[in-house]
């Protein structure tokens, strides 16, 4: 079945007593046991909650997945998976990906004894050449953020399986809408829930599906084990954003497209990244491996003074961080989401300080456009 058919459908299947289309909120910490040694397969909300069950199994379905976990948040979800590894462990990494998972991998997992090393895994020999004996995963965003590098997800996931690694796809930027990594052959894939899951810049959630039932069975032990999981509200709340999620990036894409087309054409603009534009390195291979280029663009304005015109004279976008939301939010990832990169790598990856990023949302392309020409032209 399509993936927006099936995103449309999550959590219809649920309340077969009362007929509710929406799966309800189960607002409970514990359930009455039936007998003694008897359970209704729900015992504690921390090892199972039926709405956040009907979330797990939809993005599981969405994915092609055996189960699916949902958590506090994208970084919970990580976390979570990082205690599959040992101290002595080694994961080969995206270099420019989201700070925050830098920041968790660098400044937390470090001192636990794992090992990080950050290639472009835009380049597969690469990411070949970082791997080690003591190499155990590859960690790699499927777009990079900000710089909406691709990564060939299929050859990557073939190395891992030659290599014995774990090829683990942080997914967020494109959703199961338009990429699967699991189908291409990686064995976990991750979401930042908050983002275009969700859909509306109201929820945080992380997510994250796992091909291998018997891989699952451990994600599902680390889950309820550590504990971060997504409340019966925020799952519902997910839920309803991911029954749109097909024409919000529809809509959010086309936007985009033009926005990039817009932006390059500008001449305070100096640099446009956007997949969607046939020049971008990635164009090629995205078609091939998805089913369309995203809604974010990042693009490098010709003077640093520009930078902060553009975030504070925009009246309709926000300068916000986050993104995938149906508001456009543009920001500055030298300052906002990769602060925690140290400035001379940030330097070397392409996150300067005249490089904006803009999350594309739904509304008017020719609002978007306007509001724009109106900040560049103050
Ligand atoms: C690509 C990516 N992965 C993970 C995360 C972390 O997700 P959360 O903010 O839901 O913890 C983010 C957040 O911005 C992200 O952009």
């Amino acid at each position: 079945m399509n993936i927006a058919t099936q995103a449309a459908q999550i959590g219809l299947e649920w309340d077969s007593r009362t007929g509710a289309v929406t799966v309800p909120i189960y607002q409970t910490a514990t359930f009455r046991h039936p007998g003694l040694g008897q359970s209704t397969g729900y015992d504690y909300s921390r090892s199972g909650n039926p709405t956040r069950q009907s979330l797990e199994a939809g993005i599981a379905r969405l994915d092609g997945a055996a189960r699916g976990f949902a958590y506090s948040s994208g970084m919970a979800a990580i976390t979570s998976l990082l205690f599959l590894f040992s101290r002595g462990d080694h994961i080969v990494v995206t270099e420019d990906l989201y700070g925050g998972t830098y920041r968790l991998f660098e400044q937390i997992f470090n001192q636990f004894g794992l090992e990080f090393t950050y290639v472009d895994t835009s380049d597969a020999s690469l990411v070949e050449a970082a791997i080690r004996p003591n190499t155990r995963a590859l960690f790699v965003e499927s777009l990079t953020n900000p710089l909406l590098k691709v990564a060939d997800i299929r050859l990557l996931s073939t190395l891992c399986r030659q290599r014995g690694l774990l090829c683990i796809v942080d997914n967020t930027f494109l959703t199961p809408y338009l990429m699967r990594p699991l189908e291409l052959g990686a064995d976990i894939a991750i979401y930042s829930g908050s983002k275009y899951l969700s859909g509306h810049n109201d929820t945080i959630c992380g997510l994250v599906t796992v091909k291998e039932p018997q891989l699952a069975e451990k994600v599902y032990f680390h889950q309820n084990g550590a504990g971060a999981v997504l409340g019966p509200q925020d799952s519902w709340l997910t839920i309803r954003g991911m029954k749109t999620l097909s024409v919000r990036l529809d809509r959010q894409q086309e936007n985009a497209m033009a926005l990039a087309r817009w932006l390059k054409s500008h001449p305070r603009v100096t640099k446009v990244y956007y997949p969607g534009l046939e020049e971008h390195p990635g164009h090629g291979l995205l078609q091939e491996q998805a089913d369309g280029f995203g809604a974010m663009i990042a693009f490098e304005v010709a003077d640093h003074s520009l930078v902060e015109q553009l975030l504070l004279k925009t009246e309709l976008i926000s300068f916000a961080e986050s993104l995938g939301g149906v508001e456009t939010l543009m920001t500055f990832p030298a300052v906002q989401t990769h602060a925690d990169i140290e400035p001379e790598k940030r330097e070397l990856l392409g996150i300067t300080d005249r490089l904006l990023r803009l999350s594309v949302g739904i509304e008017d392309v020719r609002d978007l456009i306007a509001d724009l020409e109106q900040a560049f032209s103050i």
